[in-house]
């Protein structure tokens, strides 16, 4: 009664955010450049963080100018780093919100929402004989993460990056080298051209015989899957996007949030997330790439399409859409 209308665990949350018990909170305690445009955020994890695998994300809730909003982000510290933090690096894309956030104004102390690690981008528990690490840009960092994590006797690494100074933990991969822990060809784009990946018998002669983890663009991963599966090994190769695979677009229609009470025309290639996000509606959301379902929503009325496969869902009793792959298909009314 004397803390109402807040609870008591509220004014712990002023005074003890990261105790056990509390949601589960992290403190930015440091932010290094990397590049010219990425950053490692080094987080202190509260006391109900489990502990991570190497290669998998954390969802993190940032405040940005007053909205909370919900990313994903690669782990890229090892699993056993003993002081108890952990980092993830973040490449601020033109005109994305939490990365540049992220990467350009975030300050140490802020505290941010977390959620436990999760993805099964990880090492097997059986040491691969030969591994190929096969990267590009951002996609870099949850094989950081198994780098630093475990040593292996024979790794080889292709990464890609328009040019030496846009590759992200290149003094790090560079020692590495010296020390004689890891192979590695650069291709830098902007001089060499993007890498071919049917080329990459080339660079890399035994990569069949590799167990592969591919993590980079949507075009770098589709030609790798459609390689590794031409030549039948498709199961040696492991893929983490960070972006889903959008195929197919139709036509859109008229969007109600009707909690909200906004109304918005859209077109038939938006996820319906972007579209209430701009129409100033409060949307959840985790990886915003239909892998996490931390934005799923009622569908009132209407229909929408899965951007991914194309397949129409109609509104029912109980019928729940992933935003953040789901475009209108026609008329819809989204309970937001
Ligand atoms: C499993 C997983 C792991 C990830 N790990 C990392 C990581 O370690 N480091 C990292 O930097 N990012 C990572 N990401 C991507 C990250 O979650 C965000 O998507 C990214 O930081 C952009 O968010 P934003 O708020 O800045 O952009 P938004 O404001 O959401 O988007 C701005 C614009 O950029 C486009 N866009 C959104 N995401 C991307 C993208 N990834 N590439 C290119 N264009 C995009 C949008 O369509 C929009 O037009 C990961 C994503 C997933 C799903
Ligand atoms: S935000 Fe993760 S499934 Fe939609």
């Amino acid at each position: 009664m004397v803390t109402t209308p807040l609870l008591p665990s509220d004014y712990l949350d002023l005074v003890s955010p990261l105790r056990a018990g509390a949601d589960l909170c992290g403190r930015i305690e440091a932010v290094h450049p990397e590049t010219g445009d990425a950053a490692t955020v080094v987080i202190r994890p509260g006391r109900g963080w489990r502990g991570h695998t190497a290669g998998q994300y954390v969802r993190i809730g940032v405040d940005v100018d007053g909205v909370r909003l919900w990313r994903a982000y690669s782990l890229t510290s090892p699993a056993d780093r003993q002081d108890g933090r952990v980092t993830i690096t973040v490449k601020a894309i033109p005109g994305g919100k939490v990365s540049n956030h992220l990467v350009r104004r975030a300050k140490p102390g802020t505290l941010i929402q977390l959620d436990q690690p999760t993805g099964d981008f990880v090492l097997p528990r059986a040491k691969p004989a030969k591994v190929l690490y096969l990267t590009a840009g951002s996609g870099i960092t949850p094989v950081m993460g198994m780098l630093r994590d475990t040593e292996f006797d024979d790794v080889v690494m292709v990464h890609c990056a328009p040019q030496p100074k846009d590759v992200i933990f290149r003094d790090e991969l560079h020692d590495l080298v010296a020390d004689k822990k890891l192979r590695l060809t650069e291709v830098h784009t902007d001089t060499d051209g993007m890498l071919d990946i049917a080329r990459l018998g080339e660079l890399v002669p035994d990569w069949a015989e590799r167990e592969t983890w591919a993590c980079g663009p949507a075009g770098l991963l589709d030609a790798a899957e459609e390689h590794w599966t031409e030549h039948g090994v498709q199961e040696r190769l492991h893929t983490e996007r960070f972006r889903a695979g959008i195929v197919v677009a139709g036509d859109g229609g008229e969007v109600t949030f009707s909690v909200t009470g906004r109304t918005v025309d859209a077109d038939g290639a938006t996820p319906l997330l972007d579209i209430g996000e701009e129409a100033g509606v409060l949307m959840p959301s985790g990886c915003r790439m239909g892998i996490c379902f931390g934005c799923v929503t009622p569908l009132k009325a209407g229909a929408v399409r899965d951007l991914r496969t194309g397949e129409i869902t109609e509104a029912e009793p109980g019928v729940l859409i992933q935003t953040c792959v789901s475009a209108a298909a026609g008329p819809c009314d989204i309970e937001r």
